[in-house]
Order: C-alpha cells, then sequence, then structure tokens
C-alpha cells in the first residue's frame, strides 16, 4: 500500500463524488396528516418541506453502496483500488458487523480495509479528517468515505418534535492526493462535548439498555432530542469551529467562496450567517428538499452543488457541522 512516488508530497483531497437519495418523497402535508403540526409550522421553524424516505427493504448499506459507486464513477477509480472505507453513521445495518464491510461486499472493494465512524451530524468531516490523515501517513493511497442515514429507520413517527426534521440518504467521496488542480484539505477543526450527550440520544438498544419489553413500551429505541438547547449549542458552536477552522487554514473569511453547513434548520443557518457576518448567498442550502439526512447532509448538498456547476474546481469551501455526542466539526478545502 506504498504511495505511488509521482503523487507523494501532494496535498490530499477529493477525487470524486456521488450521492444517492431514495426516490420516495415524504411531504410536509402528509407529515401533517400522521402528527399534529402544519406545513407552516415546519416551514417557518425549520425552512424543511420535503425529505426522502427508504423503502423498507433498503438498509443504509443499500444507499451508501449506490453514493460510493457514483464517486468511485467520478474518480475513475475502481473498487477494487480502494484502501480503506469509512463510513460515518448513526443508522448502522446491525450493530456489527460493521455497515462499511457490508459497502465493501456490495461494490467488491476486496483489499479494502473498513470500520464505521460515529460522530453523528459531524461524522463526515471527522472521516475526512481521518481519510487524509491515513493518505498524509504514507499508509494508505485511497479512502473511501460513505456517509450513509436510515433516519426512518430511528424516528419516532408519533413525536411531532423530531418526527418533522430528518431525512433519508448518502453522500460519499474518495479521497487521494491530488495531482491535478486544487490544494485539497487546509484545515480541520474536531471538537466533543460528552457531557452534553444526553441533549440527543438513543437511549435503548446499546449495552446500557438492552433491548427489553420496557424499553420498548418507553420508546427508547428511539431518538430523543432537546431541540431548543441543541439548537443553541449548535449556533455557538459552529460560529467558533468555522472562525478556527479559517483562521488554521492561513486565509480570511472573503476567501471562502462557499459554506456548507449541517442541514439542519435553516434557522440555525441563518443565525451562523449573522454571526460571521456574511451573506446567506455564500451558504449552500438544500435541507428544504432533504431534510436533516445526519452525516450524509454535507456530502449530498456537496455533491448536488459540484453537478449544478455552483461550487467548482478550485473553489475554498468552509464545511461546518455540529451533532449527538456533542460533536463539531470544521473543515476548509480547496477543491
Ligand atoms: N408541529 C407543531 N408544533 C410543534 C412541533 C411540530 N412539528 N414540534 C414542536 N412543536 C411545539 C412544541 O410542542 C412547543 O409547544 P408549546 O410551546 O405549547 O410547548 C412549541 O412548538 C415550541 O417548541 P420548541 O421545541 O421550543 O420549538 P423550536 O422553535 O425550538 O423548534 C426545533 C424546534 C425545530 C426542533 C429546533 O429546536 C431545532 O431545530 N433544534 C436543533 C436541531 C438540530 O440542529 N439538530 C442537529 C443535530 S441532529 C443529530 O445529530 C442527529
Amino acid at each position: 500500500m506504498s504511495q505511488d512516488a509521482t503523487s507523494a508530497g501532494q496535498p490530499v483531497g477529493i477525487a470524486g463524488i456521488g450521492a444517492y437519495v431514495p426516490e420516495r418523497i415524504l411531504t410536509n402535508a402528509e407529515l401533517s396528516a400522521m402528527v399534529d403540526t402544519s406545513d407552516e409550522w415546519i416551514t417557518t421553524r425549520t425552512g424543511i418541506r420535503e425529505r426522502h424516505i427508504a423503502r423498507p427493504d433498503q438498509a443504509a448499506s443499500d444507499l451508501g453502496a449506490i453514493a460510493a459507486t457514483r464517486a468511485l464513477e467520478s474518480a475513475g477509480v475502481k473498487a477494487e483500488d480502494v484502501d480503506l472505507i469509512v463510513v460515518p453513521t448513526i443508522t448502522p445495518d446491525m450493530v456489527f458487523p460493521s455497515t462499511a464491510c457490508f459497502i465493501q461486499k456490495a461494490i467488491g472493494a476486496k483489499k479494502a480495509a473498513c470500520f464505521d465512524l460515529e460522530a453523528a451530524c459531524s461524522g463526515f468531516i471527522f472521516a475526512l479528517e481521518t481519510g487524509r490523515r491515513f493518505i498524509e501517513s504514507g499508509a494508505m493511497n485511497t479512502v473511501l468515505v460513505v456517509c450513509t442515514e436510515k433516519l426512518s429507520s430511528i424516528v419516532d413517527w408519533q413525536d411531532r418534535g423530531t418526527c418533522v426534521l430528518f431525512g433519508d440518504g448518502a453522500g460519499a467521496v474518495v479521497l487521494r492526493r491530488n495531482t491535478a488542480g486544487g490544494r485539497g484539505i487546509l484545515s480541520a477543526i474536531l471538537g466533543s462535548d460528552g457531557n452534553l450527550a444526553h441533549l440527543l440520544s438513543l437511549p435503548g438498544g446499546g449495552s446500557r439498555n438492552p433491548t427489553s419489553e420496557e424499553t420498548l413500551r418507553n420508546r427508547m429505541h428511539f431518538l430523543k432530542m432537546e431541540g431548543r438547547e441543541v439548537f443553541k449549542h449548535a449556533v455557538n458552536t459552529m460560529t467558533a469551529a468555522a472562525r478556527k477552522a479559517i483562521e488554521q487554514s492561513g486565509l480570511s473569511l472573503a476567501d471562502i467562496a462557499w459554506i456548507i453547513p449541517h442541514q439542519a434548520n435553516m434557522r440555525i443557518v441563518q443565525a451562523i450567517a449573522d454571526k460571521l457576518d456574511l451573506p446567506i448567498e455564500k451558504f449552500y442550502v438544500n435541507l428544504e428538499r432533504y431534510g436533516n439526512m445526519s452525516a450524509a447532509s454535507i456530502p449530498v448538498a456537496l455533491d448536488e452543488a459540484v453537478r449544478l456547476g455552483k461550487i467548482k474546481k478550485k473553489d475554498v469551501v468552509l464545511m461546518v457541522a455540529f451533532g449527538g455526542g456533542f460533536t463539531w466539526a470544521a473543515l476548509v478545502l480547496e477543491l
């Protein structure tokens, strides 16, 4: 797995990107027939209008394998050449084996080492930084990051405070030393605060509360969130992380062409724009069509923005995320 001599020393960047969202769209109007909510409440409080929902027979690895194949095609890389598959997800197919192993099998990436990474909504940036370090160390050439979430499988469809927020989808990138173009990953900030774990969690089914009749009766196998508290921390923490990542990159806010924030809530994005004193037009946002897809949100948005020609080669992009743990992350990248 030693690196070829021609690329050694080149910066690590995104060589290809792909995404997949399930076909079924669930609208706010349909949700209003399921719980006591309204299109007006959901759009004004969150900006979300619809989200995609996987079929019952689709697991997270099935969504991820499609996104992964598309990312490999866009990079012109064969599955057999992938050294490492990292899968950020909070909705793995099973507790074990890892969803990364199922994706490896589906795409035929025979020589890859595989593991899942748990950093909730910050998972994509945690995985980019992990992959970058494996490549920079010389241990790997090609890392495939596959963010895939079937959040519909852990959402409590009786809880109007959470079920309106989430959607299913997958986004993947191929990381390699970049021999053509941009300077790749320029800086990354990762952080966590386990003291606030209780504000956003799925309490049942793990070793703390193994599945039992009681955990099922208390609906502990569904995602729980203190929305207002999460909101407050998300705004402050993402703003601080974004500032630090820009500072560490040696660039200034003016050098950033696009910001791709975690796509949880339009009010959070607007609050970050206000705090950074940046026009909202600099933020690439598609949450109105997908809802919050946790780790998959940023790569799905990046894929869309690149395909639409909004984000171009050599653009400097800032990504910033926040999620359960709490975890947070920000990364500056020249495509
Ligand atoms: N429809 C109608 N009313 C609702 C709904 C709904 N879907 N949901 C809550 N309400 C009600 C509440 O019951 C409450 O009523 P009350 O005043 O009578 O008690 C009222 O609306 C206000 O509720 P809040 O929770 O205070 O509403 P808020 O303005 O904070 O919005 C929201 C809630 C959208 C969840 C917001 O807090 C939020 O976006 N939080 C952050 C979520 C986030 O960023 N998550 C990221 C990480 S996710 C991850 O890591 C997996």
